[in-house]
């Protein structure tokens, strides 16, 4: 099963978001992690999401409806060492505007490379979920460049997280499965609870 989805529309600020009713579910992480090809892995396409080899390649937040009731947003990258000041400023801001009010944000898939682990930034996006009681979702990227035997070393860094990752890997499909079960199962979960603040008391 992939996810069907479609690109809608980039925004650099809030009043370019779309306004519709969806649940939304972000990809983020550090710039080359993997968060594009992810996306397109979940949605079984190669071209959906623009990916590149340089660092930098998202530059703005980009809405994907999939199905008609959820949407996937693919966060621009932090964390580059060679990206310009300003740049990694706007990105910076982009990102705590959106992740700080976006009343229909759900879940974040916290994208982040096995063989680095989190650090700093990665845990901060993490209590900013949870502050915000938004589900959190760790991916551990990249596996296929695993060896066997640094399997668990890879997993044992992700403690500081506080939850355990799914190992993926964009490139043979390991973990994509699991990873579109947990991305629907917590846009379903939202969706109940949101129905249920209507109903009457
Ligand atoms: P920004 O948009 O710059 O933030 O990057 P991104 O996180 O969207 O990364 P992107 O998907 O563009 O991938 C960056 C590079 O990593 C590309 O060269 C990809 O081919 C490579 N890559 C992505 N996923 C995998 C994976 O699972 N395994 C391997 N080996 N390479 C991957
Ligand atoms: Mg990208």
């Amino acid at each position: 099963m992939r996810l069907d989805a479609k690109f809608v529309t980039s925004a650099f600020a809030p009043e370019g978001y779309p306004r519709w009713d969806r649940v939304e579910v972000a990809l983020a992480g550090r710039s080359n992690v993997g968060k594009s090809s992810m996306l397109n892995a979940l949605a079984g396409s190669k071209n959906l999401a623009r990916t590149s080899r340089t660092p930098g390649r998202t530059r703005a937040l980009n809405f994907f409806a999939v199905g008609d009731r959820l949407a996937i947003v693919d966060l621009p990258g932090y964390g580059f060492a060679k990206m310009a000041r300003t740049q990694a400023a706007r990105i910076a801001s982009m990102m705590n505007d959106y992740l700080g009010q976006s009343e229909r944000l759900a879940g974040l898939v916290l994208l982040v490379d096995a063989r680095r682990g989190p650090e700093r930034e990665e845990l901060d996006l993490a209590a900013l979920a949870a502050g915000r009681g938004v589900k959190l979702i760790a991916v551990a990227t990249k596996c296929d460049k695993l060896r066997r035997s640094e399997r668990a070393a890879a997993l044992a860094r992700f403690k500081p997280l506080g939850i355990e990752p799914i190992l993926c890997s964009a490139l043979d499909s390991e973990g994509i499965d699991e990873l579109r079960r947990r991305i629907v199962g917590c846009a379903r979960e939202a969706r109940r609870a949101s129905t249920a603040d209507f109903l009457p008391r």
